[in-house]
């Protein structure tokens, strides 16, 4: 078995659920309102921006484990990573805030809106990312 191919292969199923429970963390929770259940996706969405982060961390080690070198990319490419990455940051941010600040209803309801948002995008700039590299 190549083990470089299963690195990459398990670094994509973290980054495939984490990818799942960003986008599908943050539309739960603009549809199922009580507390409890609010608090609850909040943290669950908090661990998938971390997760994201850290397995797409995992594929530029690996490459750099391999080929001592990162992945040749330019142009579009770059820029979709980078609104990933931006992504993320402001993604952990928000929803770190959310759970430290005890925000009211309404802020939570925007700050959700904000999370799917940048969810989708990170979603769009992946495929980006994938067929322009
Ligand atoms: C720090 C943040 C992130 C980094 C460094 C990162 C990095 C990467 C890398 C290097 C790939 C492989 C690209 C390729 O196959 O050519 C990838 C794939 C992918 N990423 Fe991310 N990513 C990040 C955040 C996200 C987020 C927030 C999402 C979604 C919400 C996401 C969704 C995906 C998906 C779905 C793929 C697979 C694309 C495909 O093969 O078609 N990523 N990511």
């Amino acid at each position: 078995m190549d083990i470089q191919n299963l690195a990459y292969a398990i670094a994509q199923i973290f980054h495939n659920f984490g990818a799942v429970t960003v986008v599908g963390g943050a539309v739960f929770a603009l549809l199922w309102r009580a507390t409890d259940v609010q608090c609850r996706l909040a943290r669950l969405v908090l661990a998938g921006w971390l997760v994201q982060v850290m397995s797409g961390a995992a594929f530029g080690a690996i490459s750099y484990y391999y080929y001592a070198k990162f992945p040749d990319i330019f142009g579009i490419a770059v820029v979709a990573l980078v609104v990933k990455v931006v992504c993320a940051a402001l993604g952990i941010l928000l929803i770190a805030w959310q759970l430290l600040a005890q925000t009211s209803e309404s802020s939570r309801r925007y700050s959700w809106i904000a999370l799917c948002f940048m969810g989708v995008l990170a979603l769009i700039s992946a495929a980006v990312l994938r067929w322009f590299s």
